[in-house]
């Protein structure tokens, strides 16, 4: 028996030390040392032996079993340690590898001007106000006192949704200034900028899908020199100290008096050159006093607030303050070209 056990142990020693995964090690465990491993059924014939030698055989079986479960522990720490070091080797990162670049994108030169517009009028204490670009004519031409008939309602220029001309894409920002007045407490200080629809043919100054920013104030008090102060002031933020701007009498349904505001020039600085078609100016929006009767239909009292509004093409504000010379160029997004900004 003594020679069996010291069998066991030889054997079992040399096939643990060339088990090279976890599992052989288990099985290995199971053969020697399990409920009927090689080891167990040894020692089951124990009562066969003499009472002399019972624990001389005892011991020794002993030794045995610690002598392989020590075994089997080691080999299995062996193991493990050899399996992290591949996992480690496989998964290392070489952090010296210089990095692979990502191009960048940027804003959109339309956006980074909008973004400057809102800025400097959020500045000034504006909100900034968004809505919808489907449009019920009721806002977009009613409300703002151009009624049936008037020739901006006309189905070559608005791209209407029914035969009877109700739901259309909006063709100005201005029906904003209704919603302000219907959701706003006054005082109200609002810029709406967004998309607007016309039937245009695109050219290079013309495209059937273009923005516009629109701005209001209403409050006690409010007169067109607080129109225009704040109009200078924006420009000077925009184009600079000393930009000068020219106000000329215009017609809008919904303001009065109505005016345009343009720029001088900043090519030429008002001498006349291509940019401003020899004009020495450029324009830039168009603006006015709140209408009273806009006013009244809001249900704000005419004698008690009184208000301005300017809208302006974003665009055209994009082309000037980037050099851009044609308004296509704005919506094709070649890569080559937006990348300039
Ligand atoms: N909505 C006008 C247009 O599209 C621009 C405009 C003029 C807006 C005067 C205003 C305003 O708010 O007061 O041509």
């Amino acid at each position: 028996m003594k020679e069996q056990l010291e069998k066991i142990k030889q054997e079992a020693l040399s096939a643990l030390k060339s088990a090279r995964e976890a599992a052989d090690l288990e099985s290995l465990r199971v053969k020697y040392l399990g409920k009927k491993g090689e080891l167990t059924a040894v020692l089951k014939q124990m009562g066969k032996l003499s009472a002399e030698e019972r624990p001389v055989i005892g011991q020794l079986a002993n030794d045995v079993q610690e002598k392989l479960t020590a075994e089997i522990d080691a080999q299995k720490k062996k193991i493990e340690e050899a399996v992290l070091e591949a996992r480690l080797e496989a998964e290392a990162v070489d952090v010296t590898i210089p990095g692979q670049a990502r191009p960048m994108g940027h804003r959109h030169p339309m956006y980074i001007a909008l973004e400057e517009i809102k800025d400097i009028f959020v500045g000034m204490g504006f909100t900034i106000l968004d809505g919808p670009e489907v449009e019920l004519a009721y806002y977009n031409f009613d409300r703002l006192n151009a009624e049936e008939g008037h020739p901006s309602r006309d189905w070559s220029d608005t791209f209407y949704f029914d035969k009877d001309s109700r739901v259309m894409l909006r063709s100005q920002t201005s029906p904003m200034q209704v919603h302000a007045m219907e959701t706003k407490p006054l005082p109200i200080r609002i810029l709406a900028p967004g998309r607007v629809y016309r039937k245009d043919e695109v050219d290079a100054t013309h495209s059937p899908m273009f923005h516009q920013v629109e701005g209001m104030v209403i409050d006690k008090n409010v007169t067109m020199a607080d129109l225009k102060g704040t109009l200078n002031a924006v420009m000077e933020q925009l184009y600079g100290p000393g930009t000068k701007t020219r106000f000329r009498p215009h017609h809008f349904p919904f303001t009065e008096p109505s005016c345009e505001m343009d720029v001088q020039c900043h090519k030429c600085g008002g001498v006349g050159c291509p940019t401003c078609k020899g004009e020495g100016w450029i324009e830039v929006l168009g603006a006015g006093m709140i209408h009273p009767k806009v006013l009244e239909m809001s249900g704000i009292d005419p004698e008690e607030y009184s208000g301005w509004a300017f809208g302006m093409g974003l665009e055209r504000m994009a082309m000037r303050r980037f050099k851009i010379s044609d308004l296509r160029l704005i919506f094709e997004n070649d890569i080559r070209f937006l990348e300039q900004f």
